[in-house]
C-alpha cells in the first residue's frame, strides 16, 4: 500500500503524548522567552505591551497553537504536505511553504544569537561575572559580539550541533534533554527572580513592566506584540504541524495546547520579572524609557547581577547552560519543519536535508552577525529613518510579518479551507464533544484570530507608506 494511504504507519511517532507536550514545550520555550521578550517590552511600550501580549496570547496564539496541533495529526505531514493532504487540489499550502521560508531565516539569526549565549556560558565558567565587569556590561558585550571569529565559531557549532540532532530524528535524543532540563531552568529563574525583586530599583521595574501607560498607545505595539506571541509560541512556520505530524490519533490536543502556551507565557512573564527590576538597578528611568531594546538587553543586565548572588559561578553557568538547552530544543524544532518539507515533499534522505537546511541558515546568519559590529555598511543608519542593521531587517520582516501572516493562513484554513467541521472532528475522536471550550475556540479561529491579525497587518502597512 503506498504510504499516503497509511498516513499513521508510514513515519516515526513519539513515544508517549506526554513527550509530544514536552517537545512542543522545548519549542516553545527558548531565546524568544528569556532574550526576545524583555525587548519587546521595551520597545513596546513596558506595561502596555504585556497588556497586549496577553491579548494576543488568548485570543491568537493558543487557537492558533490548537489549529497547528490538529493540522499536523491530521495530515501526517510537514505544513506543505499536510495542507495539501487535506485540501487536495488548492493553493493552501502555499501558506505552508512561506513557513518553511521563514523557518530557514529565523534559524539563522536564531543561531548568532545562542551562540552569544555559548560565549557567555564560556566567560561564565571562567569566572568573569562571579565580579563585577571593570569595563561595564554593556562595553563587554560590544567587545564580545564584535569578535568575529569566535563569534563566527559559535553560530557554526550551534547550527552545526541543531542539525545533527534533527539529523538523528526527532526521537532520539532531545527528548531526555528536556525532561530534566526544563524543571531545573525554571527553578534557576524562580532564584533569579527572587534576587531581581530584592534589588534596589525593582519597585520602579516593576511599575514599568505591569502597569499600562495607556497615554503612549501606539498602533505599532499591537503588532509587535502579535509577532512576538508567534515568536516565542513557536507558531506560524509549521514547527507545531510537523511536530503534530508524529502524534498518534488518541491524544488529547486541546489539553496540550494549553499546557504548552501556560508554561511558555508563564516563562516569559518570569523573565521580565527578572530584567526589568535588575534593568531599573542599573540605569535611571529616563535612560530606559529611551531604550529601543536592543539585541543586547539580557546580556547586559544579567551578566551585571550574577555577582550579588550567592554561588555566582555556579548561577552564571547554570544559567547560560539551560538557556542553551532551551534554545537548542527550540532551534531543532525551526530546523525539523523544513526538514520535513524537504524529505516528504523533495525526497531527500534526512541527514541530507538536515544539512541543506543548516547550511543555508548558517550563510544567512552571517551578516546578521557581522551587522553587530559597528560597521558602516551594514550600520546604514538612517537609512530608513531609523537605526538600521540586517538583523533588524530580518527579524522585523519575518517575524513581525511572516508570523503573522502565516497564522492569518492558518486559522483560515482551520476555519474555512479544510473546515472547522473536520478538524472538530478529529478532535472529538467519536466522543460528543470535543473539549469544554470548543465553542470559543471556533469563533476565535474562524472570526477573531483572522480579523485580528488582518486589521493589525494592514493599518501597519498602510502607516508604513504614508510615514
Ligand atoms: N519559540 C522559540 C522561542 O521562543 C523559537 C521558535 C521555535 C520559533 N520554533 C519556532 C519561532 C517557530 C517561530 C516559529 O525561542
Amino acid at each position: 500500500m503506498p504510504a499516503d494511504q497509511t498516513p499513521e504507519n508510514s513515519r516515526g511517532h513519539w513515544g508517549s503524548g506526554l513527550v509530544f507536550i514536552f517537545a512542543a514545550a522545548g519549542s516553545a520555550i527558548g531565546l524568544g522567552n528569556i532574550w526576545r521578550f524583555p525587548i519587546s517590552v521595551a520597545d513596546g511600550g513596558g506595561g502596555l505591551f504585556l497588556l497586549l501580549y496577553i491579548i494576543c496570547i488568548l485570543a491568537i496564539g493558543l487557537p492558533v497553537m490548537l489549529a497547528e496541533m490538529v493540522i499536523g495529526r491530521a495530515g501526517q505531514k510537514n505544513p506543505v504536505g499536510a495542507m495539501k493532504r487535506l485540501k487536495p487540489g488548492t493553493n493552501w499550502y502555499l501558506f505552508g511553504l512561506l513557513s518553511v521560508v521563514t523557518g530557514a531565516v529565523i534559524t539563522s539569526f536564531y543561531s548568532v544569537v545562542a551562540g552569544w549565549a555559548g560565549i557567555y556560558l564560556f566567560a561564565s565558567f571562567a569566572g568573569t561575572f562571579t565580579e563585577p565587569v571593570k569595563e561595564g556590561t554593556a562595553a563587554f558585550f560590544d567587545r564580545t559580539t564584535a569578535n568575529v571569529p569566535v563569534v563566527l565559531l559559535a553560530h557554526f557549532l550551534f547550527i552545526g550541533l541543531t542539525a545533527v540532532i534533527v539529523a538523528l530524528g526527532i526521537k532520539r535524543g532531545i527528548e531526555g534533554m528536556i525532561k530534566f532540563a526544563m524543571p531545573l531552568f525554571l527553578l534557576l529563574l524562580l532564584a533569579l527572580m527572587f534576587r531581581s525583586l530584592t534589588l534596589s530599583g525593582s519597585l520602579d521595574g516593576l511599575q514599568y513592566y505591569l502597569v499600562p501607560r495607556f497615554s503612549d498607545w501606539d498602533s505599532s505595539y499591537f503588532l509587535l506584540a502579535l509577532g512576538q506571541a508567534f515568536f516565542s509560541l513557536g507558531l506560524g512556520m509549521g514547527a507545531i504541524i510537523t511536530y503534530g505530524s508524529y502524534l498518534r490519533q488518541k491524544e488529547n490536543l486541546p489539553n496540550a495546547a494549553v499546557s504548552v502556551v501556560g508554561l511558555d507565557t508563564l516563562i516569559a512573564v518570569l523573565a521580565g520579572l527578572i530584567i526589568f527590576p535588575a534593568l531599573f538597578t542599573v540605569m535611571a528611568v529616563a535612560e530606559v524609557e529611551q531604550l529601543d531594546g536592543g539585541a543586547g538587553l539580557i546580556f547586559v543586565v544579567l551578566s551585571g547581577i550574577f555577582h550579588e548572588l550567592p554561588m555566582s559561578w555556579l548561577f552564571s553557568v547554570l544559567f547560560f547552560a539551560l538557556l542553551l538547552v532551551a534554545a537548542l530544543t527550540s532551534s531543532v524544532s525551526l530546523l525539523e519543519a523544513a526538514t520535513a518539507y524537504l524529505i516528504d515533499e523533495k525526497g531527500m534522505s534526512r541527514p541530507q536535508a538536515a544539512c541543506a537546511i543548516a547550511l543555508g541558515a548558517f550563510l544567512l546568519g552571517i551578516p546578521s552577525l557581522l551587522s553587530q559590529v559597528d560597521t558602516s555598511f551594514f550600520h546604514a543608519s538612517g537609512m530608513f529613518g531609523w537605526g538600521f542593521s540586517f538583523f533588524s531587517l530580518l527579524d522585523n520582516i519575518y517575524v513581525t510579518i511572516a508570523l503573522p501572516v502565516a497564522g492569518l493562513g492558518i486559522s483560515l484554513f482551520v476555519g474555512w479551507g479544510w473546515g472547522i467541521e473536520n478538524a472538530l472532528k478529529d478532535l472529538q475522536q467519536g466522543r460528543p464533544s470535543a473539549f469544554p471550550w470548543q465553542r470559543i475556540w471556533c469563533f476565535m479561529i474562524r472570526y477573531v484570530a483572522p480579523i485580528a491579525i488582518l486589521v493589525v497587518l494592514v493599518y501597519n502597512v498602510f502607516e508604513f507608506f504614508n510615514g
